[in-house]
């Protein structure tokens, strides 16, 4: 068995001036490209396996589930991304931050705040707990909150890979940009389904 590398759910330059094609470019045709790559290579040593990339991201813990996770933080990454996004939060999906956060700048800033305090590689997400509380929360490097039983709602990749063409070394830019591009449909739909794999739609 294999997995595909998914495309890119947008236009590489449907971002700019928040974040570039060339990022993209990068970030989804290298960097993500190599993770779906190094995990094929690792499953072809196997036998009579056709897990799917979330129990591969649930398994024992290795080179599979690691590079499985990355696979996995990409594409959900990439997806909360859109030309259309940025702005207010549509209803519910307001009331919602607002009632876990106080109202939808502190969920705003506590997110911000994980990823910019985040020390290293790794991301930053919103998350639904296994109490249905919504919660944020900062991963080191390919670490996915499914491993916790959260459900993914929202991902900002910090690794400095996912920024450092545009904004070099200034994270806080890199997020600023980030809110302008947010994809809050995607974010209220997950949300609504409870279920993450939006990839799959
Ligand atoms: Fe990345």
């Amino acid at each position: 068995m294999s997995f595909e590398l998914p495309p890119l759910p947008f236009a590489y330059e449907a971002l700019e001036p928040h974040i570039s094609a060339e990022t993209f470019r990068f970030h989804h045709d290298k960097h993500h490209a190599k993770y779906v790559h190094n995990l094929n290579d690792l499953l072809a040593k196997r036998k009579g396996e056709t897990p799917t990339l979330e129990q591969l991201v649930c398994g024992p813990e290795g080179a599979v589930r690691r590079n499985a996770e990355q696979a996995w933080n990409h594409e959900f990454f990439f997806n909360g991304l859109s030309a259309k996004g940025g702005g207010d939060p549509p209803q519910p999906l307001a009331d919602a931050l607002s009632e876990c956060f106080g109202d939808v700048k502190a969920f705003r800033d506590e997110f911000t705040k994980a990823a910019l305090g985040h020390f290293g590689s790794g991301w930053a997400w919103l998350v639904q707990n296994q109490s249905g509380e919504l919660e944020v929360m900062a991963t080191h490097d390919e670490v996915n909150p499914m491993r916790r039983q959260c459900l993914p709602l929202l991902t900002c990749d910090v690794w400095e890979h996912a920024y450092y063409i545009d904004y070099r070394n200034d994270r806080g830019a890199y997020l600023d940009a980030f809110w302008k591009v947010v994809n809050w449909d995607a974010l209220a739909q997950r949300l609504a389904c409870g279920d993450s794999s939006d990839r799959r739609a």
